[in-house]
């Protein structure tokens, strides 16, 4: 484990690097003279992001035995829903910001009509790109994703959360809101993974499914507690303004503290549940950790 969480830094890197040399293959020989769309649809998906799904789905895959060339689809898949998210998320009529990975938003480098254009349109790459790989699980690969993508998922927990403005939810009420916005398509994407290597029946799917749960969860606590404590500069997005839009998070209602218990809670649960996969999951738990430990 401490070796794993030593080497973690390395590997992170080059699964970034390989997910983005095939982000970038997407926009090669493209000739249909949408030159704004596809710029704009370049930009929101190529920035600086973590590239932490594409991450999940590599490790959850490998934890299993799948080889990285087969888990590549889902992992370019997961980014590209989750670049069309942010697009939409920062619109003038959802969190309206201006600042994302350290650049103008999308919305403010292009128009609002390109980038909801833009963001449709990498939704629907993302489903083009996993079923032209035609994998042998392709049916319950799509349903995952585009369960989590949609109305069971974060299309649901974005619409609980603008509703959720001003309002004072209870903490079941907000953990619901940010397993639908986040924890879904995070998730989706340690089960994507987990599905490139077995059929879902296989134990270690619904061990990992917890473990997705838990870390998805996890994850959007963090994002709550750096809009209080990140640096803009390092976050490459505004903080405050969660409570700028009076919106409810982890640590307007538990206090930073409190938020940060529920995170390390949530990574215990984690990695409680990937005993079954004993050494193998390794990676996975050392990512749980960086993604509450994480300063961005
Ligand atoms: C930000 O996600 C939006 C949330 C769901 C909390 P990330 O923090 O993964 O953003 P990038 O991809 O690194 O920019
Ligand atoms: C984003 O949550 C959830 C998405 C589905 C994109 P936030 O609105 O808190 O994400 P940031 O803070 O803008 O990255
Ligand atoms: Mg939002
Ligand atoms: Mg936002
Ligand atoms: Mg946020």
């Amino acid at each position: 484990m401490i070796d794993e969480l030593a080497e973690l830094p390395l590997r992170l890197d080059a699964d970034r690097a390989r997910v983005n040399a095939e982000l970038e293959g997407l926009f090669e020989h493209r000739d249909v003279g949408a030159e704004r769309l596809e710029a704009a649809m370049r930009y929101g998906v190529l920035g600086n992001g973590k590239r932490l799904r594409p991450v999940l789905v590599y490790a959850a895959g490998r934890a299993l035995g799948a080889s990285d060339e087969d888990l590549d689809p889902a992992a370019v898949a997961v980014e590209l829903i989750h670049a069309y998210s942010l697009v939409h998320d920062d619109l003038p009529a959802m969190d309206d910001d201006d600042l994302r990975r350290g650049q103008p938003t999308v919305h403010c480098a292009f128009d609002e009509a390109t980038a909801i254009l833009a963001g449709d349109a990498l939704q629907t790459l993302a489903f083009e790109y996993l079923a032209d790989a035609g994998h042998v699980r392709l049916g319950p690969m799509v349903r995952a994703l585009a369960q989590a993508a949609g109305r069971d998922g974060m299309a649901a927990g974005q619409a609980l959360d603008l509703a959720s403005v001003g309002n004072a939810l209870d903490v079941d009420s907000l953990a619901r809101v940010h397993s639908y916005k986040t924890g879904a398509l995070i998730r989706a994407s340690v089960r994507l993974g987990a599905l490139t290597a077995v059929p879902e029946t296989d134990p270690r799917v619904i061990a990992l499914d917890e473990y997705g749960a838990a870390v998805g969860l996890a994850f959007q606590i963090q994002d709550d507690i750096l809009d209080v404590t990140g640096d803009p500069a390092t976050l490459g997005k505004a903080s405050g303004a969660d409570a700028a839009r009076d919106k409810p998070t982890y640590p307007s209602l538990l206090g930073l503290d409190g938020a940060q218990a529920r995170a390390r809670a949530l990574l215990d649960d984690a990695l409680d549940a990937l005993a079954p996969l004993g050494e193998a999951g390794a990676p996975l738990a050392a990512l749980a950790k960086y993604m509450i430990e994480r300063d961005y």
